[in-house]
């Protein structure tokens, strides 16, 4: 649910073609930091300005001012505003980022879950990639952890994969990757799992059949007071989100991971993140790697 607080924009408000004042700026700033988490601090408003101007160019404006008061107007806030946070938001991303993960979560984490009491066979193994951008994050999942099960025996998953940026949803569900940025996969996954385009010009591939069936995909604004998941989760990925929010909203964030996950479940965030500091029902069991209490 989105609650435009105190916004200063209004049909006519001009500002200068090139840049925003600091006044408005601060108010989208703090827009923004409400509605959807992300910091902007001062030193953001050059990077903010750029963002603004490709979406601004994409529908024909050339004035921010212009651009600003109709993304503000009722027309705006419905068809407009979630474009223009599409372009706010950073979506860095690869297959097999930070790789280190991958190996502890199938050698410490899921034996955990699956040797657990309340995990039958019955059970289906739910994970989240909370933020998932253009999908490299729940793909690499969807191979790791059905090598496990190949391995392991049978298990049953599913991963659910989420972001604020429809742009990066779109991408993702299609599943299609240049030649490049499939290169941290490892060659032996890449025979197994993927497609390559039948024109070897295009030098694409495309995430196969069993992973595009593993990842179900859905736009969550974490900030959101309610997800709207109805399962409880075994492990969440939030790799890489954390940072961009400040302390208090982190805080509320995590704390509404931990209603989000099964009684003991796991929390992955990045590996330029921590917990440290904050007040939030879980330990860690390594670096970057938390149990629910
Ligand atoms: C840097 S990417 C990280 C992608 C992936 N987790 C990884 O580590 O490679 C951060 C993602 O967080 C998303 N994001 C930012 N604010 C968000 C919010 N309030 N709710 C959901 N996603 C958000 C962005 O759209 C972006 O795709």
């Amino acid at each position: 649910m989105i609650h435009e607080q105190g916004l200063p924009f209004s049909r006519g408000s001009r500002l200068t073609k090139e840049t925003i004042s600091p006044k408005l700026f601060r108010h989208l700033a703090r827009f923004i930091q409400d509605n959807y988490g992300i910091k902007m601090p001062d030193s953001k408003k050059v990077m903010l300005e750029a963002r603004l101007r490709r979406r601004m160019r994409q529908i024909g404006y050339d004035s921010i001012g212009d651009y600003l008061d109709y993304v503000f107007s009722p027309d705006g806030r419905r068809n407009e505003l979630v474009h223009m946070i599409d372009h706010v938001t950073t979506n860095k991303t690869g297959f097999f980022r930070e790789p280190v993960h991958f190996p502890f979560l199938c050698d410490q984490i899921i034996p955990r879950i699956t040797g657990s009491r309340n995990f039958s066979g019955s059970s289906i193994l739910k994970v989240w990639s909370a933020a998932c951008s253009t999908g490299e994050e729940p793909y690499t999942l969807a191979m790791v952890i059905n090598e496990f099960a190949e391995q392991k025996g049978a298990l049953r998953f599913s991963i659910l994969a989420s972001d604020l940026s429809t742009r990066v949803l779109k991408i993702a569900s299609q599943g299609v990757y240049t030649e490049e940025q499939i290169q941290d996969i490892p060659l032996r996954l890449r025979e197994k799992y993927l497609l390559r385009s039948k024109d070897r010009g295009l030098r694409l591939v495309q995430m196969g059949e069993m992973l595009r069936g593993a990842v179900t995909f859905r736009r969550i604004n974490l900030m959101d007071d309610d997800f709207g998941i109805q399962e409880k989760m075994h492990i969440i990925f939030c790799r890489n989100v954390l940072i961009y929010f400040e302390k208090q909203k982190q805080q509320r964030l995590v704390h509404k991971f931990a209603d989000q996950l099964e009684p003991q479940g796991f929390l992955f965030i990045g590996h330029s993140e921590s917990l440290a500091g904050l007040e939030v029902p879980f330990v860690s069991m390594a670096q970057t790697v938390y149990q629910k209490k």
